[in-house]
């Protein structure tokens, strides 16, 4: 008996011998495909291929995909665990021709395919073809001779397939697999074509048209293939079962299950062992894929998926957590054909366990208050849509769980109630914040959010990523379309742009479509919370709601900007390190070109602190270790050690992100923050860091300002460089210069000292013995005065001049001017102790400085010292101090 992985390989070989290309399988979250939730189908990693959007060097390719139906057009969550066939995630065999092959081959290949390699028995094959496809009739009896009979024509409804509501679609012809009169059902088209007798195994889709969003439908380039069998089904009728779960692979995770467990495969609980087997391969390849479970998007399906499979381990009646102890079986089984669940298996493994040990506590609280409710109906049947709402809204409980542990009893949910509550909950939610204050305008966003909902945020992920316009507005209203040359902000249903929150900067970019419209985005907001605003003014073309765009951010500045947010994390750990636990973080700003960290410290730091500091970053940084991001509730993430941030507002859960090792750390790591940033991959992309100032910002809050990698490269360079000017200058090596500035001030200071002595001399007439001086005196009413001017001296060596003027005239007035050289005069007047009774020095002064221009003056009888700004009117200030000393008679 085959199994399952050699079937798969059998298939991809037949296709690669037919000359296919074997492509691996593409994420489970479509890559720059908005319209869908995941990636439901083997054509979605190809669909801009069959539009010609896009080419590739192949034009035959072969896949086995990774399928997930959950949430979205394709939803099969409620049934899984119940039937032979529902899965939420399954794997897609398909061979696919770009324009190349087209009907006749495919029906070729199919049942070559299947009658020779799987060697299924002809009799027990039939197909269906969509109701006027004569040519596919043809083919069909052509190729593999069946009957009239063995061919069904039915309608659009069964025979024509298309992916979502737009994209690539045609007609189809399915290939049915009969197991045998044994098992209940009839052929497709008939009244009981539900019973599983019949078992489609293989759906050849025609391509041949493109699906709008307006309605319209095109012609492909070129008629095309896309197929599609379900590895799990096919594996079935392989092994000889029509139950998808009695097959090797399901099998086996079922055994696990029940294991773990310690309960019987196929005893009363096997309906919970369907639910744990099949919910363990949706939810690990999903988070394998990037999605994390939270309360919106994809996030929000994963979730609903986890704790779904969650209730069945606590039905299972297992104390601890459960999910996460299968997850090596599942490694085991897919590993080798999916290598990313392998290299994911830790964060797998990790976010199960926290998922199911949180919700453990909530629902044992849940489903007591959903028995005491089920009680009070009295065998109604129905549960209100308010206590559903109730174990929503309190206790996690999506919808459907509470109907899948409704379902074992018989009983169902009013589902109008559920939708009442939840819409009065809206309302009052609304009604609240409308009183809290915001500003008017900001209401339009609160319509935006209910209309359009969150933004989902692929820019941990990605910088690039196509996205949706949900909402164009100018000047704060909603419009339908813009033009070129508009300023208006933009609304898509997901962005890989991130909105300024928590200290770090928006993104900028440009965000254009493939209509030629081209939108620089200079800033992006967030709005309440979760909605992400793209600002910016249409630089050509035009945008209308509900067009596709490619959005893509600046690659280089997020770059940038990643780094400096991680740094910021190191840098606020090694700040408690160096200087104490009362260090926590007042606020930050983190753009590319910098980042700004303020703290409580009550003094400045000193130099060998900052030093310090700069080493322990760098440090880690070097360790380069990987940068972890995980989902826990506050709680969790404190006792992990995370230091809360300033002013954030936490939801049901925070990302924590943990840097570096510590060994000295119980939990061996350095940092650990909550924070909703982008961050970098690995310590070791910070490069360098390096602080460029620290300072004051209020009493007690300290700033620090610091650069890494490029940028600070480039500040290191410039400082060498000026280091260099400054030696070069000097003519000596760049080492030498402190010692030499030291030298040179000394310098400097001894020959200004010398200088004013000189200075002086030359100003009082060149020295020795004062002759000069007292030749320069002249008579008034018998007074000896001395007034001039001091060429080249400092205003604050007047007064000693005085001094020694006065000793050299004995007795008389001694009085000097100097002008500085931006013009301002100083006069200082000394009168002898003789004369004091006759002059007082400070009122001499004083008429002396208002002739400069100068008010008051000060000092004592004796010596006294003012100043004016008319430097040159110095010929004014000795007519009218000589005046004072002998008045015009
Ligand atoms: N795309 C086709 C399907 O999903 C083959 O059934």
């Amino acid at each position: 008996m085959a199994g399952l992985n050699d079937i798969r390989h059998k298939f991809l070989e037949f296709f690669r011998r037919e000359g296919h290309d074997v492509v691996p399988s593409g994420p489970l979250v479509p890559n720059n495909d908005p319209t869908l939730l995941f990636t439901n189908a083997g054509m979605v990693p190809f669909k801009n291929v069959f539009t010609g959007q896009e080419t590739r060097p192949y034009r035959r390719a072969a896949s086995a995909q990774k399928c997930v139906r959950a949430g979205g057009k394709h939803n099969d969550l409620d049934n899984v665990g119940y039937t032979a066939r529902h899965h939420t995630f399954f794997e897609m065999l398909g061979n696919f021709s770009f324009g190349d092959y087209y009907k006749e081959e495919a029906i070729k290949f199919a049942w070559d395919l299947i009658t020779k390699e799987f060697a299924l028995p002809e009799s027990r094959l039939m197909v269906t073809i969509y109701e006027d496809d004569d040519e596919a009739h043809g083919l069909w009896k052509k190729i593999a001779g069946l009957s009239d009979d063995k061919i069904v024509r039915l309608g659009a409804k069964s025979n024509f397939w298309q992916m979502g509501d737009t994209g690539p679609c045609g007609p189809n012809s399915e290939i049915f697999f009969d197991h045998g009169e044994k098992v209940p059902g009839g052929p497709p088209g008939s009244p009981d074509e539900d019973g599983d007798r019949f078992i489609e195994i293989w759906n050849l889709v025609f391509m041949q048209y493109e699906q709008h969003g307006d309605g319209s439908r095109t012609g492909l380039p070129k008629p095309s293939i896309d197929t599609g069998m379900g590895l799990e089904r096919i594996a079935a009728v392989l092994q000889g079962t029509h139950d998808n779960y009695a097959t090797d692979l399901m099998r086996s995770l079922i055994v696990a299950s029940a294991d773990a467990s310690n309960s019987d495969a196929d005893g009363p609980h096997s309906v919970s062992h369907r639910v744990i087997a099949d919910h363990l391969r949706s939810t690990s390849f999903l988070i394998a894929d990037g999605v994390m479970p939270s309360n919106e998007g994809r996030g929000y399906v994963l979730r609903r998926i986890m704790r779904r499979a969650m209730r069945h381990a606590q039905i299972l009646g297992v104390a601890e957590p459960l999910m996460y102890r299968l997850v090596p079986a599942l490694v085991r089984q897919m590993g080798d054909a999916y290598p990313e669940l392998r290299r994911a298996e830790a964060l797998v493994t990790e976010t199960l366990k926290l998922e199911e040990t949180r919700f453990r506590e909530t629902l044992t609280r849940g489903l007591k208050l959903l028995d005491e409710e089920i009680g009070k109906q009295q065998g109604t049947g129905v549960l209100p849509g308010e206590v559903a709402f109730k174990l929503y809204d309190t206790y996690g409980f999506p919808l459907d769980l509470t109907q899948d542990a409704l379902r074992s009893r018989g009983m169902s949910v009013d589902q109008t109630g559920f939708d009442a509550a939840m819409a009065k909950q809206r309302q009052d939610a609304r009604a609240a914040w409308a009183g809290s204050g915001e500003k008017a305008t900001e209401a339009v966003w609160f319509e935006l959010r209910e209309k359009a909902g969150a933004t989902e945020f692929l820019g941990y992920e990605t910088e690039t990523a196509e996205g949706q316009v949900v909402a164009l507005l100018v000047d704060g209203k909603p419009v339908a379309k813009i033009a070129a040359g508009e300023e208006a902000a933009i609304v898509t249903n997901q962005t890989p742009f991130y909105g300024e929150s928590g200290g770090q900067v928006g993104d900028t970019g440009i965000v254009f479509s493939a209509d030629g419209a081209e939108f620089p985005v200079i800033d992006t907001v967030k709005k309440l919370g979760d909605m992400h605003v793209h600002l910016g003014k249409l630089a050509r073309g035009q945008l209308a709601v509900g067009d596709i765009v490619e959005m893509k951010v600046d690659k280089g500045l997020r770059d940038a900007t990643r780094a400096n947010h991680s740094a910021t994390h190191l840098l606020h750990e090694a700040l408690r390190r160096v200087l104490g636990d009362h260090v926590t973080q007042k606020g930050s700003m983190v753009g590319p070109e910098r980042l700004r960290f303020d703290f409580s410290h009550p003094k400045p730091m000193v130099a060998e602190e900052i030093a310090e500091v700069e080493a322990i970053v760098n440090r880690v940084i070097r360790q380069n270790t990987e940068v972890s991001t995980r989902l826990m509730t506050p709680d969790d993430a404190i006792a992990a050690g995370a230091l809360a941030l300033f002013g954030e507002k936490y939801g049901d859960e925070v990302r924590v992100l943990a840097m570096g090792l510590d060994d000295a750390k119980p939990n061996g790591t350095y940092s650990v923050e909550l924070c909703g940033g982008t961050h970098v991959r690995r310590a070791g992309d910070i490069a360098i860091f390096k602080i460029v100032s620290e300072g004051a910002v209020a009493s007690g809050i300290r700033r620090i300002e610091a650069l890494t990698g490029e940028g600070a490269r480039r500040y290191l360079v410039e400082q060498e460089r000026t280091l260099k000017e400054a030696a070069g200058a000097l003519r000596i090596a760049p080492e030498d210069l402190p010692s030499r500035v030291v030298s040179l001030m000394e310098e400097r200071k001894r020959l200004e000292r010398e200088l004013a002595e000189a200075k002086k001399k030359l100003a009082m007439g060149g020295g020795s013995g004062g002759g000069a001086a007292e030749e320069q005196a002249e008579e008034l009413g018998g007074v000896k005065l001395i007034a001039r001017k001091l060429e080249g001296v400092n205003p604050k060596d007047l007064r000693g001049l005085i001094d020694e003027g006065k000793k050299k005239i004995g007795s008389g007035v001694v009085v000097y001017v100097a002008v500085s050289e931006d013009g301002k005069g100083a006069i200082a007047v000394g009168v002898t102790e003789d004369l004091t009774s006759r002059y007082n020095a400070v009122e001499l002064v004083k008429a002396g400085a208002a002739a400069m221009g100068g008010k008051g003056g000060g000092g004592r009888p004796d010596l006294a010292q003012a100043g004016g700004p008319d430097g040159e009117k110095l010929g004014d200030a000795f007519k009218a101090i000589r005046d004072a000393i002998k008045p015009a008679s």
